[in-house]
């Protein structure tokens, strides 16, 4: 791999969207939000009624699902059998649904070469759960971003523009989704023992970033 790879994993509501986009938009590459591939199978799963526990019935799904990433400008949208469905994967439902189905491996090595294959031809920030430990073990630099749950949840609660929102409600679901996503046994929640360790609870998105420039040699 000659492109230089950068992975920012780290739990929900830590700031990892806002900070790898301004992060790559400083270095003047690429930024890669992983999680939207596992957003995108739950989405087809929800849509298509998918048995996802069944794994015969998953192997199927899996071998018809046709998920990219398509460049525009600066930003990627995420393409399902030639359907854009960007817009349709940030629901609570669906975000659950994500943490869950990620669990299984076939899901997971299903995904792995549309990651890899980005990584190949471009210079990338990558952000998601396993980005350091298991999709690129060898990235140029490795961030782990973590933070108290209740700013993550409040974080997210004044992302949410529901008038129904209760922040009660999104700090559990967090919660949940936390436990899902850290005791999994395929490529679990956690820091990559090379990963710099960075808690934004009382820092500002400029301050984390500034903190990783540091850390980050100009090309
Ligand atoms: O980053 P996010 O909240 O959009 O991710 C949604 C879910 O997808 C998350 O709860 C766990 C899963 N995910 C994963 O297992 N591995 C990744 N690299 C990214 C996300």
């Amino acid at each position: 791999m000659n492109t230089r790879i950068i992975t920012i994993d780290g739990p929900a509501g830590a700031g990892k969207t806002t900070i790898s986009k301004l992060l790559s938009k400083k270095l003047g590459c690429v930024y890669v939000d992983t999680g939207a591939l596992y957003r995108g199978v739950a989405y087809e799963i929800k849509r298509q009624g998918v048995i996802w526990e069944n794994d015969e019935v998953l192997e199927v799904f899996l071998k018809n699902l046709d998920l990219n990433f398509l460049m525009e400008k600066d930003s990627l949208i995420l393409i399902s059998s030639g359907r854009d469905i960007t817009n349709f994967i940030r629901t609570p439902d669906i975000s659950m649904l994500a943490s869950s189905s990620s669990a299984k491996p076939q899901v997971r090595v299903a995904l792995l070469d549309i990651q890899r294959n980005i990584a190949n031809t471009k210079d990338a920030v990558f952000e998601g759960r396993d980005m350091g430990t298991v999709v690129f073990p060898d990235a140029a630099y490795k961030f782990f971003l973590f933070a108290d749950l209740s700013i993550r949840a409040k974080r997210r609660y004044n992302e949410i523009s529901e008038e129904s929102k209760d922040i009660k409600q999104v700090q559990e679901e967090m919660k949940i989704r936390d436990g899902n996503d850290s005791k999994r046994k395929a490529a679990p929640l956690k820091p990559a023992e090379d990963a710099i360790k960075i808690d934004s609870s009382l820092l500002t998105i400029e301050q984390v970033v500034g903190k990783m420039l540091k850390c980050i040699d100009k090309p």
